[in-house]
C-alpha cells in the first residue's frame, strides 16, 4: 500500500475490486460484409455473445469530447448569477473526468464579499477530505502570511482554478484546465474582488493566458481579463512549492509587501 501511495496511486475508483483476469478478451469486430451476409441465427448468436457479463457497477464516466464539454462549462457558468448557483452548477456538471475521482468538490472559502480574492491550483488530499481550499499544510502557510500582512480568511475569499483533486496530486491538463476556466472566470465575475492574488504558475498562468514561467511572472501587477470584467491581479509562488524550497519565502514576503502597500494606498 505505501508504495502505490508514493507511486501516486491513492485513490479508488470502484466499491469492490474487479479480477480482471476473469474477463474474457474482447470479440473482435466482424467486417461489415461478414454481418451482412451471416444468417439471422448467426447474428443472434453473436449479440447474445457480446451481451453485456456482470462485473462490478461503473459509474459513468466524463465520456463527453472536449470541446463540448467547454462548450457546455461555459454555458451552464455564464447561466449562473449566485455564487451558491455557480456551486450548484458545478455539482451538477459532468464534464471533468476529475469529479470521478475526486471526494469533494472544493468550491471556496473566505469572505465573498472581500476585496481579495486568492485563486490556487487544484485541491490537494487534505482539500479534497475536508471540501475546503488549503485545508491542510500549504493552507496552514498561506494563512500565516495572510497574517502576516494583516488577512485572514475573514477578510479574503479563496478558491481554485480547478474544484476538484487530480488524482495524485498531478497538475491538472491543459484540457482538464480550460473545461474549468468558464467556472473560474464566472467565479471572479461573481465575487468581483478589487484585486486577486494567484498563486502558483498554473494560476497564474491559466488567469493570464500565458506560457511565461511563475518566476518572471511573479510579484509584478498585471490584469485578469474575463468575458465582463477586467481585475488587477498580481502572482506569487505557491505556498506547497515554498514548503519544499523555503528559501523561496523571502521572494513571497516580497510579494507580499507589495500587496500590502497597495491596499493602504
Ligand atoms: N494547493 C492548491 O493550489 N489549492 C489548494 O486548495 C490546496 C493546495
Amino acid at each position: 500500500m505505501e508504495w502505490y501511495v508514493e507511486a501516486g496511486v491513492d485513490v479508488l475508483l470502484e466499491d469492490e475490486p474487479i479480477d480482471r483476469f476473469l474477463e474474457k478478451p474482447p470479440v473482435p469486430r466482424k467486417k461489415a460484409t461478414q454481418v451482412a451476409s451471416s444468417s439471422t441465427a448467426e447474428r443472434l448468436a453473436q449479440k447474445a455473445d457480446n451481451s453485456p457479463r456482470p462485473t462490478a457497477t461503473i459509474r459513468p464516466q466524463a465520456t463527453m469530447p472536449d470541446g463540448a464539454a467547454v462548450e457546455m462549462a461555459k454555458s451552464i457558468a455564464s447561466k449562473a448569477t449566485t455564487i451558491e448557483a455557480l456551486k450548484q452548477a458545478l455539482n451538477e456538471f459532468d464534464g471533468c473526468n476529475l469529479k470521478r475521482t475526486a471526494k469533494s468538490l472544493v468550491f471556496a472559502d473566505g469572505n465573498p464579499s472581500a476585496k481579495i480574492m486568492l485563486i490556487g491550483e487544484a485541491p490537494d488530499k487534505d482539500e479534497d477530505i475536508h471540501g475546503i481550499p488549503f485545508a491542510g499544510r500549504a493552507g496552514q502557510l498561506l494563512d500565516k502570511q495572510l497574517a502576516a500582512i494583516g488577512l485572514s480568511r475573514e477578510t479574503v475569499y479563496i478558491t481554485n482554478v480547478i474544484p476538484w483533486r487530480p488524482p495524485g496530486n498531478r497538475t491538472p491538463t491543459p484540457q482538464e484546465t480550460e473545461i474549468c476556466r468558464p467556472f473560474i472566470e464566472r467565479h471572479i465575475e461573481l465575487i468581483n474582488p478589487d484585486i486577486i492574488l494567484m498563486l502558483g504558475g498554473t494560476s497564474a498562468k491559466t488567469l493570464m493566458k500565458t506560457n511565461n514561467g511563475i518566476m518572471q511572472l511573479r510579484g509584478k501587477w498585471s490584469e485578469i481579463r474575463t468575458e465582463n470584467l477586467t481585475i488587477k491581479a498580481l502572482s506569487t509562488l505557491h505556498p506547497t512549492y515554498l514548503l519544499r524550497q523555503p528559501l523561496h519565502k523571502k521572494l513571497v514576503w516580497q510579494d507580499l509587501l507589495k500587496l500590502k502597500q497597495h491596499l493602504e494606498s
